[in-house]
């Protein structure tokens, strides 16, 4: 039987608090997409225990074992169809992906960032924006484009940066909203009320 539900994929490399809301949030069965798949391309992932015991199969792609970054993907690719995955959640997952990989996924393609995209780009956001004084932070879903955190945004949550915030106290509040953030977004592009145009901005968000 099929459910209409959207069949997803996480794909993390490590703690994978991220995958966890997604997953606990799509046990609704009125949730319009189903996490059928996690990946890894980290063995030790600490992520991968709770989806196993979630009863969602587990796979990893070690990307040390391959001689390069598309026979990697490749590998990823040939499980991402074997699961007839429709949408993919980058989740904490710590490789750039090549343009071939993200032409093969247009508008089904997400990834969480912890800033207000297009501010703070790539690592230590959080100390980066207290070094700026920014009075306000937060987090980012968007679809993925070759560049790094670059792609039409989907949806985005703020927080004021409090004078006694350290990195690790934003953090912690960030990370909060992005586990409420992630899966709003998740359920907006699976239900198609959000949808990537021709000239590369989201259409709804
Ligand atoms: C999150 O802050 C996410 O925004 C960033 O990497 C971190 C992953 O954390 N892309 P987790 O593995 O989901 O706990």
């Amino acid at each position: 039987m099929t459910t209409g539900r959207k069949r997803t994929a996480i794909l993390i490399s490590g703690r994978g608090s991220n995958m966890r809301a997604l997953i606990e949030r799509a046990r609704d069965p009125s949730y319009p997409a189903e996490i059928v798949l996690v990946l890894s391309n980290r063995p030790e992932a600490a992520g991968l225990a709770f989806a196993k015991e979630s009863n969602i199969a587990c796979a990893v792609v070690d990307h040390k074992i391959y001689a390069g970054r598309e026979e990697f993907e490749r590998a990823m690719q040939v499980l991402l169809e074997l699961h007839r995955i429709e949408l993919i959640c980058l989740a904490g997952f710590m490789r750039m992906l090549t343009p071939w990989f993200v032409a093969q996924w247009p508008g089904r393609l997400l990834n969480i960032h912890p800033a207000l995209l297009p501010a703070y780009r790539g690592l230590h956001t959080h100390a980066r924006a207290l070094a700026d004084r920014a009075k306000i932070h937060g987090c980012t879903v968007h679809f993925v484009s070759p560049g790094m955190d670059e792609g039409p945004i989907i949806a985005q949550a703020e927080i004021p940066v409090l004078d006694s915030d350290t990195p690790e106290s934003l953090a912690a509040r960030v990370l909060a909203q992005e586990h409420i953030l992630y899966p709003a977004a998740l359920a907006r592009v699976a239900e198609g009320l959000v949808s990537v145009t021709e000239n590369c901005q989201a259409n709804g968000a």
